[in-house]
């Protein structure tokens, strides 16, 4: 089966420049895995974020999720995100699951820009998780 995700865009580059600032902000006494993340809105406005654990593991939130979270949080509108970067100085940078699907809600028609195989891939939301649960299955 061919992959659904394509070599980054050209586009991608100045926001992945932005998530690998952010994740030297990480706070990952634990893991040491840093990781940035960033969202560019249609605007051209860009906001960043890191992962922040928690001696309790369980409460150790991603960058992806931080940079989300704080988008709604600043008042910004998250339908306007048309691209998201996440960095990881390693070969491998794909969001987590929980992520995955905070980015279906949040940002579906977006693009995601992640490190796969030591290589920068881009793919749509929907490529990150298909047949997701999504806010209309609450209506039936
Ligand atoms: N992490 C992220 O920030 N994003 C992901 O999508 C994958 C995992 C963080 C969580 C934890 O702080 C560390 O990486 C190791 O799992």
């Amino acid at each position: 089966m061919t992959s659904p995700f394509t070599p980054a865009s050209t586009d991608a580059v100045e926001l992945r420049r932005l998530a690998q600032a952010a994740s030297e902000r990480a706070y990952v006494p634990y893991s040491r895995f840093a990781v940035g993340a960033a969202l560019r809105f249609a605007d051209g406005t860009t906001l960043t974020g890191c992962n922040v654990e928690n001696a309790s593991y369980g409460a150790t939130i991603c960058a992806e999720r931080t940079v989300l979270v704080r988008a709604i949080a600043e008042g910004l509108d998250p339908s306007q995100v048309d691209l998201v970067a996440v960095h990881v100085d390693g070969p491998e940078g794909q969001p987590c699951g929980i992520c995955r699907q905070v980015l279906v809600e949040l940002v579906p028609g977006a693009r995601v820009a992640f490190v796969s195989g030591g290589e920068y891939v881009e793919g749509g939301v929907a490529d990150l998780l298909p047949a997701a649960f999504v806010p209309g299955a609450l209506d039936a």
